[in-house]
């Protein structure tokens, strides 16, 4: 009987000998490609019934083939607007990355991109996208003495390992911002244009991400001046001196034991210093009442969230920081202000923020009361968890409340 003679062409070894042990059992024939070239290669020498393809080479190998072809001049051209546009518009440096990878990974196909940019001296990966099949990781980092030669000059350079590997040096006005780099499959050949598509590409993105890091120190510098307008407004008043700074800083421990990222904290840290930069819209007799607040003075009170939001919407703050200073006053329970929002509907740093700002408040002096003790607040805050906090971010505080304590009184003890 004649054995049938099957090619299985497949990049995994564990697929390969799965097939082996399968197909040699039904007395089949089995040769083996681990490559699509290689596949070719030995379907030109051989007579076989069957091929089997791991789709998925199949799939790249065809996209391969077509994105060849893909990148018209037209398609240059609108590709480089495209980015100009989203350059303009963007003021956040991870989204800024993260539209540039798609874009070359939607025009090229590649196997994998990644973006590394320099801090303190080194090149940190910043963003990076790969095939699902692909297990190798990309080092995370690269001292500058490492890849000094990338930015010998403004041209990408190409390098061969089993598929072209393109790097593209990023400029900034005056020095080395970062670079791309670009792993195609095995058997894809760059054409000039697209190498040369790729270096203009590499141009704008450097301008982008300067503009960026430019708008990021110039929002800098004016929340630090609003932080510094805060502090004075909340000095000049006995009750609330130095209640943002404890706000932010019970926010930073909450946030930090939550497991937040770094960026995490800082949006929570400017959220902090933010919260209630509306009061400075509101009369000082109402502030600063003696007394409970009538119907009335209660509703201008709480126009210090529209009155935060006109202020702080010329600044470009990210939407989480925006959202964190406009929702700390709602409850879980949905009769907070100002929406009424209910538990999951809540942003996570406002409810945050809504925590650590109650607490500081009633450890502190207010025209109409007198502070309550520690031990008094936390009973408050874990008699209010569920309805007006939540009581994830409640039992946290409140565990960390205790050790801090207990620190304190190590230290004095
Ligand atoms: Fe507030």
């Amino acid at each position: 009987m004649h054995r049938k003679k099957i090619l299985v062409i497949d990049g995994e070894p564990g697929v390969r000998k799965l097939c082996a042990e399968i197909l040699e059992k039904e007395g089949c024939h089995i040769s083996f490609a681990s490559n699509w070239i290689e596949g070719i290669n030995k379907l030109e020498d051989g007579n076989f019934d069957l091929i089997l393809l791991d789709s998925q080479v199949f799939l790249q190998t065809i996209r391969n083939n077509l994105a060849m072809t893909n990148l018209s001049g037209e398609k240059m051209i609108e590709t480089i607007l495209e980015l100009d546009r989203i350059i303009v518009s963007l003021t956040d440096l991870d989204l800024l990355l993260e539209k540039m990878i798609s874009i070359v990974n939607n025009i090229f196909l590649p196997e994998r991109i990644a973006i590394y940019l320099a801090e303190d001296g080194n090149f940190i990966l910043r963003k990076h996208i790969s095939k699902r099949y692909l297990k190798e990781e990309f080092p995370v980092s690269y001292g500058s003495e490492e890849v000094s030669s990338i930015f010998l000059s403004r041209n990408a350079r190409i390098t061969e390992d089993k598929g072209e590997t393109i790097t593209i040096p990023l400029f900034g006005k005056e020095r080395n911002i970062g670079f791309i780099t670009i792993k195609f499959s095995e058997g894809r050949k760059t054409k000039e244009e697209e190498i040369k598509f790729l270096e203009v590409f590499a141009t704008q993105v450097g301008l982008g991400i300067e503009k960026v890091n430019l708008f990021e120190r110039v929002k800098n510098s004016y929340l630090n001046s609003i932080r510094a307008l805060v502090n004075a407004l909340e000095a000049k008043d006995a009750y609330t001196k130095g209640h943002s700074e404890q706000v932010a800083y019970y926010s930073f421990l909450i946030g930090k034991r939550l497991g937040l990222t770094d960026g995490e904290l800082k949006i929570l840290r400017t959220a902090s210093y933010l919260h209630d930069i509306g009061k400075l819209g509101i009369r000082d007799t109402i502030l600063l009442k003696p007394g409970p607040l009538n119907k009335e003075e209660m509703e201008l009170v709480r126009k210090h969230l529209e009155i935060a939001a006109k202020i702080l919407e010329p600044l470009g703050l990210k939407s989480e920081e925006m959202n964190a200073c406009f929702y700390h006053h709602e409850r879980i329970d949905g009769m907070g202000y100002p929406k009424g929002l209910k538990n999951k509907e809540i942003p996570l740093f406002a409810k945050i923020l809504s925590v650590a700002d109650a607490y500081s408040a009633m450890i502190s002096d207010r025209p109409y009361r007198k502070r309550l003790t520690k031990e008094e607040a936390i009973t408050e805050l874990k008699r209010c968890a569920g309805e007006q906090f939540d009581g994830d971010i409640v039992n946290v505080f409140v565990k960390l409340l205790k050790e801090e304590n207990e620190g304190e009184e190590e230290k004095h003890g």
